[in-house]
């Protein structure tokens, strides 16, 4: 890892331990992009960027700049003077006058890695693990100041920007755009990869060739969202799982967001990654800045399963916090979908002594302990626990779930507010609402405009006083629609377009006051299911539920568009019952615990009602997730077949960083007849060392496992939807 400058040629070389990004100075004051890839020397590489490589010879034609313009490669481009490509900065001034022209002014290289003000965001556990690039860039027509921060880590191909940008003269500026990431990206052929989907149906992997023009993934629903999410990977057209070029770009935000290549008609390509433009407009005073979130880069040479990898290092030595961050999580038991609102203190003690009879660690309380909260078209808002339900309160509950063994968690929607609630009757400007419109109700709910100060002061009260009533060592913080109808008190209307931020950046306040006041807390984030799943939320808990579909099938294709960037040790998954409640589809006990055990594992399902048969595997399910959570926490994990990219079947597995031991999940879901064997080439093994199937019975070394690879009998299988985990060990 390092970053240098090198006069001779002005650019600047951040190399990653096996990655080198570089750009550099034209006429003294434009930055351009020269290269992102596989790592380089250091070396004058400035013909990338169509000049000489002598840097005295930079000789812009000042008669005629918009052909420079609109064909350099950028290393952040600007709208308004002739740039006609996607801009990274959109900014007006309060004449109305659009434009900006930023030329570089200093720069600095520094150890360690800046906290981003307000913002969650990668960190150094220690000074010498990374090392940042501040490009400090300025335009002397409306005296702003742009900063292009760059961070690389010793241990991780990863490369994280930010911007920032600060008026220095005296009138206002107003931001519309400022992308975090612009990556100028040369001619080839590409293809796209985003994620999409719906509830239920949380990150999809969608992959099609780069068009001309744009493609974007974006969101304007206030938080990442289900639809789409803050990723973007533009990659070679061949590129696999292992092998071909992938440059992929992924924001640490909970908000609005666009992520889009825009295929240039020179066929180079621009990729670009920040908030939102749309419905977006920043004012910046005199002597202000304003930090847009952390785009984090990731190039790898080969193939997805490097990037995904990369992606799991740096989340979880950089991102994810708190005392859980390296920990096995308890196993829990949520009563969601076994009881949904219909539960008092018998029905739940009832589940929970079932559930530590069988190792179950934890119950979570869900939705319908509070208030009036007999069903979701009400309450919310009101944080005192319905003692109809629950008599003797919490301390009761929570000391008899204690008495068990067990620990006890709760659930809460901070951020919202029933039409038919307490609050809201107290207080119905509260509510994010447009005067005399109005307002839209989703799932019989408003959001509570946490922009102004009483308001979030409230809700952390709540929230607080809860959790201080009772041993709670477990939250999850569910958030159950989108924003709309856009308008608070507090702000005017130059101001307005801060709106959607400004809430993202109250909804960090709270959890951070959160994590740092109940330091010994396990949060899961929840947004109907895996709504808000982003790097934004990891910072503050170590998992995120990641979708109300809870049937094991489905699971598979969910939490593979999951995994493709995010740990495993942060994907919420949980057995339920069969035939499953959103999908009506039944799948053996076993494997809907196989599935599970590859995220966090737990329960979700009336334990009280379960067959001899079912019940009597749980002890085991727990005894296998102590044994090998270690593993799939801390591991590789490499996709070696996929259902979703229909191969009929589904399987991964996960190495542990020595290579000497290894997970191994297949499962079958369309069985086919008369076929001969699943075939599966393994990967990520020592190729060099023998390793003992103890389920196959055979020892073979890794480069048989991973070249010829294994036969799985389809007999073996026995029908559809049957699964099997093999442990893999070194044995020589
Ligand atoms: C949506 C969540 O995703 C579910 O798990 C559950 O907590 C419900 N909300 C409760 O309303």
């Amino acid at each position: 890892m390092s970053i240098h400058y090198c006069e001779k040629c002005m650019s600047f070389f951040l190399q990653t331990p096996h990655t080198t990004y570089v750009c550099g100075i034209v006429n003294g004051k434009y930055l351009g992009h020269i290269y992102y890839g596989k790592k380089l020397q250091d070396q004058n590489l400035r013909h990338l960027m169509g000049v000489k490589a002598d840097p005295a010879a930079d000789n812009i034609n000042h008669g005629d700049t918009g052909i420079f313009f609109d064909n350099f490669p950028f290393e952040y481009n600007f709208d308004g003077i002739g740039d006609f490509r996607e801009c990274a900065l959109d900014v007006h001034t309060s004449d109305g006058h659009h434009g900006a022209l930023c030329e570089y002014r200093s720069h600095k290289i520094f150890k360690g890695k800046p906290k981003l003000q307000d913002l969650p965001a990668t960190f150094c556990n220690n000074e010498n693990e990374c090392e940042t690039l501040e490009i400090e860039l300025f335009d002397p027509v409306i005296s702003m100041t742009l900063i292009l921060s760059y961070t690389v880590f010793s241990d991780v191909d990863a490369i994280c920007r930010h911007v920032r940008v600060k008026n220095e003269g005296s009138r206002p500026i107003f931001l519309d755009c400022v992308m975090s990431a612009h990556l100028y990206l040369p001619e080839d052929s590409y293809d796209v990869i985003t994620l999409h989907g719906s509830w239920g149906r949380e990150r999809g992997i969608c992959r099609r060739e780069l068009p001309y023009g744009i493609s974007r993934a974006y969101s304007k629903r206030g938080v990442s969202s289900h639809q789409a999410h803050p990723f973007i990977a533009v990659t070679s057209r061949n590129a696999s799982q292992t092998s071909g070029e992938v440059y992929a770009m992924n924001l640490v935000y909970s908000g609005n967001f666009i992520a889009q290549t825009d295929g240039l008609v020179n066929d180079d390509v621009i990729a670009q990654i920040g908030i939102n433009p749309e419905g977006f407009c920043w004012k910046l005073e005199y002597g202000e800045t304003f930090t847009a979130p952390e785009a984090v880069l990731v190039y790898s040479g080969e193939g997805l399963g490097q990037m995904t990898r990369t992606f799991h290092d740096l989340y979880r030595n950089h991102l994810i916090r708190g005392k859980y961050k390296d920990r096995k999580r308890p196993v829990l038991l949520n009563h969601w979908e076994a009881t949904y609102f219909d539960f008092n203190t018998e029905k739940l003690l009832d589940i929970a002594r079932s559930a530590s009879r069988c190792g179950i660690e934890m119950l979570v309380m869900d939705d319908g302990w509070f208030g009036n909260r007999f069903d979701d078209h009400r309450a919310l808002g009101d944080w005192v626990v319905n003692e109809e339900k629950l008599p003797g309160g919490l301390k009761y509950l929570v000391s008899e779930v204690n008495k068990l063994g067990m620990k006890f968690g709760i659930w809460f929607e901070p951020e919202m507010v029933c039409p038919d609630s307490d609050l809201f009757r107290a207080h119905p400007d509260w509510a994010i609402q447009v005067p005399n419109r109005e307002n839209t109700t989703l799932r019989w709910q408003y959001v509570l405009d946490i922009t102004r100060p009483e308001v979030l002061e409230y809700v952390w009260a709540s929230v607080r006083a809860v959790l201080k009533s009772a041993n709670i060592e477990y939250v999850k913080w569910d958030m159950n629609r989108a924003l709309c109808n856009i308008g608070s008190k507090d702000l005017p209307a130059d101001r307005i377009g801060e709106f959607f931020h400004r809430y993202v950046l109250a909804v960090y306040e709270l959890q951070g006051r959160l994590v740092t006041e109940f330091p010994n807390l396990l949060l899961e984030n929840c947004s109907s299911g895996g709504g808000r799943f982003d790097p934004g939320m990891l910072y503050f808990s170590p998992q995120i539920w990641c979708s109300d579909d809870t049937d094991a099938i489905e699971r598979l294709k969910i939490q593979e568009g999951t995994a493709l960037i995010y740990p495993l040790s942060s994907i919420g998954a949980h057995v339920s019952v069969c035939p499953n409640h959103l999908t009506g589809r039944s799948v053996p006990f076993e494997t809907r615990g196989h599935i599970a055990m590859f995220g966090t594992f737990g329960y979700e399902l009336d334990i009280t009602k379960l067959s001899e048969e079912d019940l009597q595997m749980i002890p085991k399910q727990v005894e296998m997730y102590h044994a090998y959570n270690d593993l799939v926490r801390e591991g590789d994990y490499y996709r070696l077949a996929s259902y979703a990219e229909n191969h009929g079947f589904d399987s991964y597995m996960v190495v542990s960083k020595d290579r000497s031991k290894a997970l191994l999940t297949m499962v079958a879901v369309a069985y086919r007849i008369n076929h001969r064997a699943y075939k599966i080439r393994l990967q990520g093994l020592d190729p060099n060392a023998r390793y003992y199937i103890p389920a196959m019975e055979c020892h073979l070394t890794g480069d048989a496992l991973m070249d010829a690879g294994i036969f799985v009998p389809t007999p073996w299988a026995g029908g559809d939807y049957r699964s099997f985990v093999w442990t893999i060990e070194r044995d020589d």
